[in-house]
């Protein structure tokens, strides 16, 4: 198969991460005999510096050309929340223009690490289960005002917008074990009230064998700690998703370790591991690069229908896990890590 795939490096440890996942990438290709065509374009805050535009033009154009978009990470504290242009607000306009409103971000423990969890492992032994975040609505993406005394930040949501991210979870249950928890603030906020009706409404007519239940918020936090496995595929609005996702990260042990999709009405989709650029470890080559290779596994899944070739990776994460292999993030307190790059050479050797 001829695939164009557009990489977006970013900031941060972003560049690190990502060089490991085109190496994985370029020996898929390799073994299963494709032809990987690798665009590495400017995005985040190394493109402001450069082109005074996180998203710039031939960025997009690139992205929206490509059947798949890989990309690390964005942000830094030299494009803080006072800098005139920032790298966040690049990455909303690429989800926005690429039109990926649903984030798919799985959440399987390895077990290899269940040591490195700093939760117990009997609670999260076995736990395998998915995020179906919104993410082109809502707060994020609402009005906002600012003024010398206060600020708002408006969050809407219309019935189709959740008519549709409501059909990708019931589709994934569908595939999986038909449970979705469909999670809000639906005793005080009113979009989450029209979250409830709509989900119920979508699941119950058009998914049979699919049964949804509803938690807000406060208890989803609580019973992903408590109870992670009673969990299947977990449907949520944008902002919601975004704190929940982090700290259900740490089940798996680290943010390093866990990747995410983000899909819209086409095969094209944005993937990308759940971790931002980590500026406290950037440029040191110590940063974990499984969430990325992880990603390019759903890329090739999700873009390019590359079933064997995406499993292919994932096993070899899983082996190279199982022999050992740890970056800082993930090795027992005292012992020896191995570098971005040697993690990278295991991930590759397994494969
Ligand atoms: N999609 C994105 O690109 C994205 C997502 C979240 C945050 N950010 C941006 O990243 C910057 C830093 O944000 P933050 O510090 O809150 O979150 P972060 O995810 O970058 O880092 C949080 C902690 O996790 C560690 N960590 C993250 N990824 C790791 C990896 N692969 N290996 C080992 N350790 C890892 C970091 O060292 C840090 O201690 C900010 O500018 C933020 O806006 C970007």
């Amino acid at each position: 198969m001829k695939a164009h795939i557009a990489i977006l490096a970013g900031d941060g440890i972003g560049p690190e991460v990502t060089a490991e996942a085109v190496r994985i990438l370029r020996a898929v290709a390799e073994k299963f005999g494709h032809a990987f065509i690798l665009d590495e374009l400017p995005f985040g805050g190394t493109a402001i510096d450069e082109f005074n535009d996180g998203l710039p033009v031939h960025t997009l154009k690139g992205c929206l050309e490509a059947d798949g978009v890989l990309l690390g990470a964005i942000g830094g504290p030299k494009w803080g929340p006072t800098a005139p242009v920032r790298p966040e607000t690049a990455l909303l306009r690429l989800r926005a223009e690429l039109g990926v409103y649903a984030n798919l971000r799985p959440v399987a423990i390895q077990p290899a690490l269940l040591e490195a969890s700093p939760i117990k492992r009997e609670y999260i032994e076995g736990v395998d289960l998915v995020f179906v975040r919104e993410l082109t609505g809502g707060i994020y993406f609402g009005r906002k005002t600012k003024h010398e005394d206060r600020a708002t930040d408006e969050c809407a949501y219309s019935v189709a917008e959740v008519e549709r991210i409501t059909r990708v979870a019931g589709l994934l249950a569908k595939k999986r074990r038909g449970k979705v928890t469909q999670v809000d603030k639906s005793n005080v906020l009113e979009t989450s009230r029209l979250w409830r009706a709509v989900s119920e409404r979508i699941i119950r007519d058009e998914f049979s064998g699919v049964s949804i239940e509803h938690m807000f918020v406060d208890a989803a936090a609580m019973h992903l700690i408590r109870n992670p496995r009673s969990f299947d595929v977990v449907l949520t609005e944008n902002l919601f998703g975004d704190i929940l996702t982090d700290e259900a990260a740490m089940l798996a042990g680290s943010l390093g370790m866990l990747p995410s999709a983000a899909l819209g009405d086409n095969r094209r989709g944005l993937y990308e591991p759940i971790h931002g650029s980590a500026p406290d470890i950037a440029g040191r080559g110590v940063a974990n690069p499984c969430g990325t290779i992880l990603s390019a596994a759903l890329l090739l899944r999700h873009s390019l229908d590359l079933e064997t070739e995406a499993r292919a990776i994932e096993a070899a994460v899983s082996k190279a896990l199982a022999h050992g292999a740890r970056t800082a993030d993930i090795a027992p307190r005292g012992a020896s890590a191995l570098t971005t790059r040697a993690m990278g050479d295991t991930i590759l050797s397994a494969l």
